[in-house]
């Protein structure tokens, strides 16, 4: 999972010329970041698993960050130059999961050893009615199913070994705060014997949609973080749901079917 970090909540402004840091609202997929969003190039890369145990004070510090930025732009197919570019900040300041990209101690085939997995909704988003939030989750998690012959089994009283909630800033019993509308959209927990493993956060800051509508695609953003629940880190190829950065997309990719099926086998 993330490590904590308490200035989740006050991105601070940090090079010099701050102004070309800002997402111009343009796309309908920019338009979801506001234009208030400061991006802090070390914090992202300390929060996304990029730079570990790295301060300005270190005796490395700056070619530990040079290292960071290549394997950010390694992670991400993008030209690998240690430089923060255009090209970094703009992916930098897309909406993504809350996940790190790189996960160092993680035991690498964490799974369920259950071929039925529940899961309970407890909160619902305003954006969407309480049906189509209950059928834009079935819908993701179905997905899943072929691949990891899982079945998934909605629960309405009992412990759910995935409990899915809405949430907002700073969340009942979680460590990781939510930072509000842009950023962080959503994060999840591996599976393990902890008691929160499985779970998902959605981020109610965020604007959803269920197939009409302006916002962001609730069924890509469950299946994108089901996959965390059942096993799976972020992916650094285009065209996978397990892509840390929010495509919108509502279909697995080749690898995500292959990992899955590997991890499931
Ligand atoms: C599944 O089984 C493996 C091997 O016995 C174990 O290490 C792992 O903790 C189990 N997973 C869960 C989520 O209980």
């Amino acid at each position: 999972m993330l490590t904590l970090f308490v200035v989740l909540l006050t991105w601070s402004v940090v090079a010099a010329n701050p102004a070309s840091q800002y997402v111009t609202p343009g796309s309908a997929e920019q338009e979801i970041t506001p234009s208030s969003y400061e991006l802090n190039v070390d914090e992202y890369l300390r929060k996304y698993g990029y730079m570990n145990d790295v301060n300005e004070r270190s005796v490395d510090y700056a070619e530990r960050r040079t290292d960071a930025i290549k394997l950010f732009q390694e992670f991400a197919g993008l030209e690998v130059t240690g430089e923060v570019n255009e090209e970094v900040r703009e992916l930098m300041l897309k909406p993504r999961c809350g996940m790190k990209d790189i996960v160092v101690g993680r035991p690498e085939n964490a799974r369920w050893n259950v071929s039925e997995i529940t899961y309970s909704l407890s909160t619902y988003t305003k954006d969407i009615s309480e049906s189509d939030t209950r059928a834009a989750i079935a819908e993701a998690l179905t997905l899943w199913e072929g691949p990891s012959n899982l079945k998934f089994k909605k629960i309405d009283s009992g412990t759910a070994i995935m409990e899915l909630r809405f949430v907002t800033g700073k969340h009942k019993r979680c460590p990781y705060a939510m930072d509000g509308s842009g950023g962080v959209l959503a994060h999840a927990f591996f599976p393990s014997k902890h008691l929160a493993a499985g779970d998902i956060h959605f981020d109610d800051d965020e604007t959803y949609k269920y197939k009409n509508g302006r916002g962001l695609s609730l069924v890509s953003i469950a299946l994108h973080e089901s996959g965390h629940s059942l096993g799976l880190g972020h992916d650094n190829k285009k065209g996978e749901i397990m892509a840390g950065w929010y495509s919108g997309q509502t279909t697995l990719g080749p690898n995500d079917i292959k990992r899955i099926k590997a991890l499931y086998k």
